[in-house]
């Protein structure tokens, strides 16, 4: 169905009582666009789009007869149509991450590298940092150099000889409360060959702005906020119902607090005119991204107390099978939701598939937030209830939980001298401090870093 053949159909429809349109389209739109929502009647090439408006209307009023009824505002179901079939900016959620904050970040090694960060003034530092790239560059990886002395710099660009797999970045690292986040870009792993009060700003550094937490989708960083206007409501009046929702960028709910910002998805939700459901849904991504070096999601989220479902849709398509994990939320806690993609339910419709194919991680388009009155073929969420909801959510991110599916190798070595310990600021990131004095530090170093 094209946005020009939905809309003729509109304006046909628009002469007709609104809750005949509510019915007559609704439970089609629906159909395609809320999976894991209820009430699904046919698919756009059903014939019953093309029953005169009379017999539909006789169909629903025997059909709802007893139930509560609201108006259905026509409106807002245009609007919803609207926003998911526009032009789509192109990347333009995708590059509100990757600019993180900075004016035209400027790296020139694709995603997925390794900061090595050298500390000054300390001649064994360097030299095991130069040891580490090596071996890093050697074995594939690509690597960015965080160093703090000018002669270290100008040695590790001469072991680079010109490799587009190194780059070399000159600063004063330990001297900066943060790092600018264009340094950290595509950053998801990380050595610090250093053992001193710079470590601390480092690390919180690499959290914010770097990917060794995952691969960040969407964020409520600063600079990264707008990737949140990608998203759109999608609620039950697709389908007739009076729900409504909207995600927003809400300064002073983030979890740092001040004036940190989170993305709200809230509203409420009503069981008139069969519904029940509110949610919100990503725009295609365009290219869709590609999750096939990660295995699970996470949401840093804060709840309410209600149980929603996450949605990922791996075509680009209305009318397709997709994949739902419901979780419960504690009501005024900031937590991580983390899943494997394998406890993602393929759903088709409101059904659980038999059958399914397989999610194809490597064409990931879309993704929706929801509440429903319903969880899968026809069970309700025990948790629902009408009126108001809100959800707060810091980020979406893809994660790896390791190759080895047992312990998780770090995201962050620290090769400092025996005894130093972790900072603070690392937590939530798999993080090792290694002695800087054992013999085979580096080596130990690097396949611990390839592990992941
Ligand atoms: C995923 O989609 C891509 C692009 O359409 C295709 O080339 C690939 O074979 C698909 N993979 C799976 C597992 O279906």
């Amino acid at each position: 169905m094209t946005l020009s053949r939905m809309l003729k159909v509109l304006l046909v429809a628009s002469t007709a009582p609104a809750c005949v349109c509510g019915f007559a389209f609704g439970a089609r739109v629906g159909s395609g666009l809320m999976a894991g929502s209820h009430h699904m009647t046919g698919s756009w090439r059903d014939p019953a789009l093309r029953q005169p408006l009379s017999q539909l209307r006789m169909a629903e009023d025997s059909d709802t007869k007893t139930k509560e009824r609201q108006p259905w505002e026509f409106r807002r179901f245009v609007r919803t149509i609207a926003f998911f079939n526009a032009p789509r900016p192109l990347a333009a959620a995708r590059n509100a991450i990757r600019r993180r904050g900075e004016q035209g970040a400027s790296s020139a090694l694709p995603g997925g590298c390794i900061l090595v960060a050298i500390g000054g003034g300390d001649d064994a530092a360097t030299a095991l940092g130069q040891r580490v790239t090596e071996q890093l560059l050697r074995r594939g990886a690509l690597v960015r150099a965080l160093v703090a002395d000018g002669k270290a710099a100008a040695a590790l660009e001469l072991i680079g000889g010109g490799e587009k797999r190194l780059e070399v970045v000159q600063s004063n690292w330990e001297e900066l409360p943060s790092i600018k986040p264009s340094v950290l870009e595509d950053v998801d792993r990380a050595v610090i060959c250093a053992g001193g009060a710079g470590v601390d700003a480092l690390v919180k550094s690499l959290k914010n702005y770097g990917d060794v937490q995952g691969r960040k989708l969407f964020s409520s960083a600063p600079g990264a906020v707008k990737s949140w206007e990608q998203w759109g409501a999608l609620d039950d009046v697709v389908m007739g119902g009076v729900s409504t929702s909207e995600l927003v960028v809400v300064p002073g709910e983030g979890e740092a607090g001040g004036r940190s910002s989170a993305a709200v998805f809230r509203g409420t939700v009503s069981p008139a005119n069969n519904g029940g459901f509110a949610s919100v849904r990503s725009r295609n991504a365009s290219p869709p991204w590609d999750w096939s070096q990660f295995d699970a999601l996470r949401l840093r989220v804060k709840g309410d107390g209600f149980r929603y479902k996450f949605t990922v849709y791996d075509a680009a398509g209305w009318d397709r099978p997709s994949w739902s994990y419901s979780f419960d939320t504690a009501a005024g806690e900031w937590a991580d939701v983390t899943f494997p993609f394998s406890a993602l339910m393929p759903i088709y419709r409101t059904k659980t598939m038999q059958d399914p194919p397989p999610l194809n991680l490597s064409t990931v388009y879309s993704l929706q937030l929801m509440l429903s009155k319903f969880e899968y073929d026809g069970g309700l969420n025990p948790t629902w209830k009408p009126g108001p909801f809100s959800l707060s959510l810091d980020s979406i991110a893809t994660v790896k939980l390791g190759k080895t599916g047992g312990a998780v190798p770090p995201a962050i070595v620290i090769l400092a001298s025996g005894g130093t310990k972790a900072p603070a600021s690392g937590e939530g990131v798999p993080m090792t401090v290694l002695d800087a004095g054992q013999p085979d530090a580096a080596a130990k170093t690097v396949d611990m870093l390839l592990a992941r």
